[in-house]
């Protein structure tokens, strides 16, 4: 597990940016895992910054997201589909087909879990996996006590999350109790995995996941297993981490060619 400190959640979303278009650069088809939620905002403003500014082309990548609310249809405003539109999908030359989120207004949510999950095979799985941290250590939808060998399916949000998530919804109007999440199974099969968490709020669950056991009553926690896990936090997130000392020299001390 590599911890990266930075001092702000704006250094944090360009370096963010820059390691996702790196993978691009490299891998011009590449299959990328994507979350949503305030954190990635400035991360996905980036590429598309990159995009325009710098020639990076995401013609032939495909995206899959890692959840989406139940209920929701595609142009609700406070759907994940939408918010990827918004943010990333149309302001970038993605190709639609070639962009997954869960399908909230699905009539077989275990077929359409089935067929999400068979997707990701047929596009040769996850190259690189963006995550978010909920306050309470989720990844994706995956709410404490969650099968850390789950796959994608159907999930019901502690009353923490749906609190938290209130802010994406229009004024009165109920945030869904259920959701279609990527598994923590699913989520592990990335080939890297870069969690990003900005701002106080985040402490404990990054010193939980970070240097905590490894358990299913933090899902983040299971990325101590991830054979490339970045963990990405600026100073008020990492402010609980034990080791930050350690981390920090780790991180000053790699080679340039190692940072990437
Ligand atoms: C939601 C999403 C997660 C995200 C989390 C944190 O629960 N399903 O993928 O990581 O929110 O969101 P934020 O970045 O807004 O704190």
């Amino acid at each position: 597990m590599e911890v990266i400190l930075v001092e702000t959640g704006q250094e944090g979303a360009l370096l963010a940016a820059h390691l996702i278009a790196r993978q691009v650069r490299l891998r011009p088809d590449s299959v990328l895992g994507l979350a949503t939620g305030a954190t990635p905002i400035p991360i996905y403003a980036e590429l598309v910054r990159m995009h325009r500014e710098e020639g990076l082309s995401f013609r032939r990548v495909s995206t899959f997201n890692l959840d989406e609310y139940v209920g929701l249809a595609s142009d609700h405003p406070a759907s994940y589909r939408r918010y990827m539109q918004e943010h990333l999908f149309g302001r970038v030359d993605l190709a639609p087909e070639r962009t997954h989120v869960p399908d909230g207004l699905a009539q077989d949510i275990p077929a359409c879990c089935a067929r999400y999950e068979e997707q990701i095979r047929m596009a040769g799985g996850v190259d690189l996996q963006l995550l978010g941290l909920g306050q309470d250590g989720h990844i994706g939808f995956n709410e404490p006590s969650s099968s850390l060998a789950s796959r994608t399916r159907l999930k019901t949000l502690t009353p923490h999350t749906v609190a938290a998530n209130r802010p994406g919804f229009p004024p009165g109007e109920a945030v869904p109790r259920h959701v279609l999440t990527m598994g923590i199974g699913t989520i592990m099969e990335a080939r890297r995995c870069l969690l990003v968490a900005f701002g106080a709020r985040k402490a404990s669950a990054v010193a939980r996941m970070v240097e905590g056991p490894l358990t299913a009553m933090v899902p983040a926690s299971i990325l101590q297993m991830h054979p490339c896990a970045t963990i990405l936090v600026d100073e008020a997130a990492g402010r609980r981490l034990r080791m930050r000392r350690y981390y920090l020299d780790v991180y000053r001390r790699k080679p340039d060619w190692q940072k990437e």
